[in-house]
């Protein structure tokens, strides 16, 4: 097959992993990342363009032979980027504006669950408007509440609150615009309890989808899973309890229906689709969805692909993935994330990072870095995370702490306790 110029829209971890994983495939020519990060460029070309200026990006692709844009984050998704370039000789991996209301419309989410049976927690969705009859959804469900913001939110949109009181008063802030124009309706929801683990579909949307490798993530700071959510402190890869019986149910009970849902209602879709699954005593339900990749499960989950990723993503855009195979890795693959300190709070930037190059038994997948003349600094609140493989995730988490202890700069800051609650 001939090779393809690629261009990767991003600049996290996420992409630094898809980036390491592309470059790998013997389809791909050229790989250019906007922006990329100080680490990306290992990969390919960081080109500074913003993923969000479709005119910028249009012209800078067609100046370059590019032949396929794969969207690393939601934004761009759900503002059209796939709508976009329909027209163009351009294959984009992933939804299509319709299909990225998954992620961008928690309301047009769960109407899409309840109409296609698929098993998510109950709800309702309040505007301003309907604010009493809020409350009294509120007094019919059970203690801790689920409240969330319509709308993107950079990840802050969900608030769990322990008591009544708490969760009217955040309905009246989320309401009176606490997220902007993404919380002028809310989604109220019952609260489910279990385990929660990351399952990764890449679809054609011709009915055909493979399954990736799937992943827990570590969101909270604090070790425990205590304190603020952040972008995600590390994952796991495989996940013990979403063994053959809870993925059969998964596939026939949200994945299928899924598909099957999207055709239905001629929503194109040719990318991942991202389930945050909870497992309530072995059943799997629908937390949400979302539009891409996780972040950091793609630092674990890349390692676990022994399939040419370009061919999978290619294949998918184009509309039919065909018989290609997706292999997994039999290893566990884990990555632990070094954040600045202060994060996900206030944090000071720009600190020298040194050792990189000692580290030899993990990968290092940049997020927040950036280079400067004389080396890496970090640019963001989650720096880098060490992704390693192991026979078991022991072996596996040994490797990445010990990566993690080459690398310095000051403030770093990792949970110790990834993995944990899989032991
Ligand atoms: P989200 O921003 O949708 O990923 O939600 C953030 C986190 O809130 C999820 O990862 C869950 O841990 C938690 N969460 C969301 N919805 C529920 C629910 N219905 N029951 C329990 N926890 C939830
Ligand atoms: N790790 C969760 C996310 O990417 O949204």
């Amino acid at each position: 097959m001939e090779k393809m110029d690629i261009l990767l829209l991003g600049s996290g971890g996420r992409e630094s992993a898809l980036a390491w994983k592309m470059s790998q495939s013997p389809l791909l020519g050229k790989l250019y990342i906007a922006p990329g990060n100080g680490g990306t460029s290992q990969y390919g070309t960081n080109v500074a363009l913003s993923p969000l200026d479709f005119d910028a990006i249009k012209e800078w692709v067609k100046a370059n032979d590019i032949k396929m844009i794969v969207v690393g984050n939601e934004d761009p998704l759900v503002k059209g980027i796939y709508d976009y370039f329909e027209q163009e000789d351009i294959l984009v991996v992933g939804p299509s504006k319709a299909g990225a209301a998954l992620e961008g419309s928690k309301d047009f989410a769960k109407q899409f669950m309840v109409k296609n049976n698929i098993p998510t927690a109950r709800y309702r969705s309040f505007t301003a408007e309907t604010i009493e009859d809020g409350f009294r959804f509120l007094e019919e469900l059970k203690a801790p509440y689920v409240l969330k913001a319509d709308g993107l939110a950079a990840g802050k949109g969900v608030l769990i609150l322990p008591t009544i009181e708490e969760a009217r008063e955040s309905l009246r802030e989320m309401l009176s615009g606490m997220f902007g124009a993404s919380s002028a309706t809310v989604v109220i929801e019952e609260f489910l309890s279990g385990i929660e683990c990351s399952v990764f579909v890449l679809t054609d949307d011709n009915g055909g989808y493979r399954v990736l490798p799937v992943a827990k993530d570590y969101k909270r700071i604090g070790e425990g899973d205590t304190g603020l959510n952040t972008g995600g402190m590390g994952a796991v890869s495989p996940v013990q309890f979403a063994d053959e019986v809870f993925m059969a149910k998964v596939r026939e009970r949200i994945i299928e229906p899924t598909i099957k849902g999207l055709l239905a209602e001629n929503i194109t879709y040719r990318g991942f689709i991202f389930l945050g699954l909870i497992n309530v005593e072995g059943e799997p339900m629908v937390i949400e969805y979302n539009v891409r990749m996780g972040d950091p499960e793609t630092e674990a989950v890349m390692l676990r692909i022994d399939s040419d990723l370009v061919a999978l993503m290619k294949a998918a855009a184009e509309g039919n993935l065909g018989s290609l195979e997706l292999k997994e890795d039999p290893r566990t693959a884990v990555t632990v994330m070094m954040v600045s300190g202060g994060y996900p709070g206030d944090y000071e930037k720009g600190k020298k990072i040194t050792g990189l190059g000692n580290v030899t038994d993990s990968i290092l997948f940049h997020a927040g870095t950036k280079a400067v003349e004389d080396g890496v600094v970090t640019s963001g609140g989650r720096v880098i995370a060490a992704s390693s493989y192991g026979k078991d995730m022991e072996e596996a988490l040994a490797k990445s702490y010990a990566s993690i202890a080459l690398v310095e700069f000051e403030g770093k800051y990792f949970r110790r306790d990834i993995g944990n609650d899989l032991r």
